[in-house]
């Protein structure tokens, strides 16, 4: 088996055309026809002289895109284990029944009545979410986790603020939390109190407790956390934090692990952002746009982005009236063509989604067991712990015995066909690697990657140049992290010269 996607020294394609090639012949009476109305425009608006475009044969402009679609690695391609990411395969027939033209061209201006299909969709994934979070209301108003983050975070203060709970300005959120979160919390106006992780890899109980008071807006947590580990005392932080008025809010990038076994409405959550584009399988990062979902149980359902979709009996409507609503959080009523793709991946696997959590746990504990026996790797916390959905491995003791640390595994990773796992992340575990291997993975593909992580240490051991100097099997070999930041026609000024020497030594020691 080899992921490895094609190397090609590809040249633009407007350094490969000549003057003598052509992949169309337009037929006289066109060229006619557009000079024709060419002559009609202002003359300002006309080029002074013609375009410079690359005149190329049609198997020279086919043969340029196929390599350059090769050039790039994806989920179709091998596995992309990004811890936190949830890179997960997206089924094809989602793919294809989501670019219907009733679906994918539909315009947000349309009447309601004409498209009452897609609302029925919006309408009943609502409530589908709803189902699965343990909440009472969904909106799909928001693009993405992160404005799901701050829908929740302006949520929460909205509701303080109503009951004339004017203090509450402060955000609880745990030292191993995705940056995205701390961001929202401040983006929403709140000061953001960090709180550490203990050695179990739980939320510390005892810091959380010295830091609720009546200033305590809420807490933003998600569970399993990012080190793939439960949070055993969920149900005693819920506790703590209703306990002086504040409000729990789930992220829940990390529902893969959980879904169908555990619902963070039950956990005591009161708002949740689920990642559409993750856990229900639409392609995301550079496949395509995201869906957040926001949730809410109880009276902060008053607070929801609008418009949510309604039905009274005859046919399905866009609702506005929610007068304590946050408002809107982006255009229109949301990425719909992600949120068709969610519905139809939940309608397909119905009550087995538990699969999901069941295959991806057993997935990450199958590898965790394997990678966490090699020399120079640790585990940090929770060293006798199950994992959920992903794990988190740390390269320090490897970097301190070879000088080969997570970056450099990374980079070797690439040149035996892999991409690489989130690294770096999350912040309290060093030189860390934070695999997810999602409910796609097959025990070959794993084992496969394992052998690549063991020859790459072995390696480490024994030529740990030969590291250092990968990826050498990519098309774009390893990157200067700081000039590779720069455009190209920029020149170093004498500081950043320095800081790049600076920083090149820091890589190598
Ligand atoms: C734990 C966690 N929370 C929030 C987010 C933000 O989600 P999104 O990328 O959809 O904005 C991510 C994204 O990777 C994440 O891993």
């Amino acid at each position: 088996m080899n992921f490895r996607q094609a190397k090609w020294d590809e040249p633009p394609i407007f350094e490969v055309g000549t003057f003598a090639r052509e992949g169309v012949k337009v037929d006289e009476e066109f060229l006619s026809y557009t000079s024709e109305l060419l002559s009609r425009l202002p003359k300002r608006l006309l080029r002074g002289s013609p375009p410079s475009i690359p005149s190329l044969s049609e198997v020279e402009v086919v043969r340029h895109y196929t390599r350059l679609s090769q050039m790039s690695y994806g989920v179709d391609l091998g596995p992309v284990p990004l811890g936190s990411c949830t890179m997960k395969y997206n089924p094809k027939i989602c793919e294809e029944l989501a670019a219907d033209s009733r679906i994918a061209e539909a315009h947000p201006y349309l009447d309601e009545e004409d498209v009452q299909g897609i609302l029925e969709i919006i309408y009943t994934l609502q409530k589908w979410l709803a189902e699965i979070v343990g909440m009472d209301v969904c909106s799909i108003q928001t693009p993405a986790g992160a404005s799901g983050e701050l829908a929740g975070a302006l949520m929460i203060k909205k509701y303080h603020l109503d009951r004339g709970d004017v203090v509450r300005d402060e955000m609880i959120v745990p030292d191993s939390a995705h940056g995205s979160n701390p961001a929202s919390a401040a983006m929403a106006g709140f000061k953001v109190v960090r709180i550490p992780t203990d050695r179990r890899g739980n939320t510390d109980v005892e810091a959380l407790r010295a830091v609720l008071s009546s200033r305590t807006a809420g807490i933003m947590l998600t569970n399993p956390n990012t080190l793939g580990l439960f949070e055993e005392y969920i149900l005693d932080i819920a506790r703590e934090v209703h306990g002086v008025g504040g409000l729990l809010y789930y992220d829940g990038a990390n529902l893969n692990g959980i879904i169908g076994y555990a619902r963070p409405g039950d956990m005591g959550f009161d708002v949740a952002h689920l990642n559409l584009h993750k856990t229900f399988a639409a392609p995301h990062g550079g496949g395509g746009p995201g869906a957040g979902a926001v949730c809410a149980k109880g009276v902060l359902a008053e607070y929801l982005p609008v418009p949510l979709v309604d039905f009274d009996g005859r046919k399905y409507y866009f609702r506005y009236d929610l007068p304590k609503s946050i408002g809107r959080i982006s255009w229109f009523y949301g990425n719909i063509v992600p949120a068709v793709k969610a519905f139809l991946y939940i309608a397909a696997l119905g009550p087995s989604i538990k699969e999901v959590a069941e295959v991806s746990t057993i997935n990450t504990n199958y590898m965790l067991k394997k990678l966490a026996s090699l020399p120079g790797v640790d585990l940090v916390y929770g060293h006798s712990r199950w994992r959920k959905h992903e794990f988190v491995i740390s390269f320090e003791k490897l970097r301190k015995e070879t000088g080969i640390g997570a970056e450099d595994v990374a980079k070797a990773l690439l040149d035996r066909g892999f991409h690489a796992p989130t690294i770096l992340f999350p912040l309290i575990v060093p030189e860390a690697h934070m695999i997810e291997l999602t409910e796609s993975e097959t025990k070959e593909n794993i084992d496969h990657m394992v052998k690549a992580y063991e020859e790459i240490v072995r390696e480490a051991y024994s030529n740990a140049d030969k590291i250092r100097s990968s990826p050498v099997n990519t098309s774009v070999k390893r990157l200067d992290a700081v000039y590779g930041n720069l455009p190209k026609n920029i020149t170093l000024t004498y500081k950043q010269f320095k800081l790049r020497e600076v920083l090149k030594g820091v890589g190598s020691s």
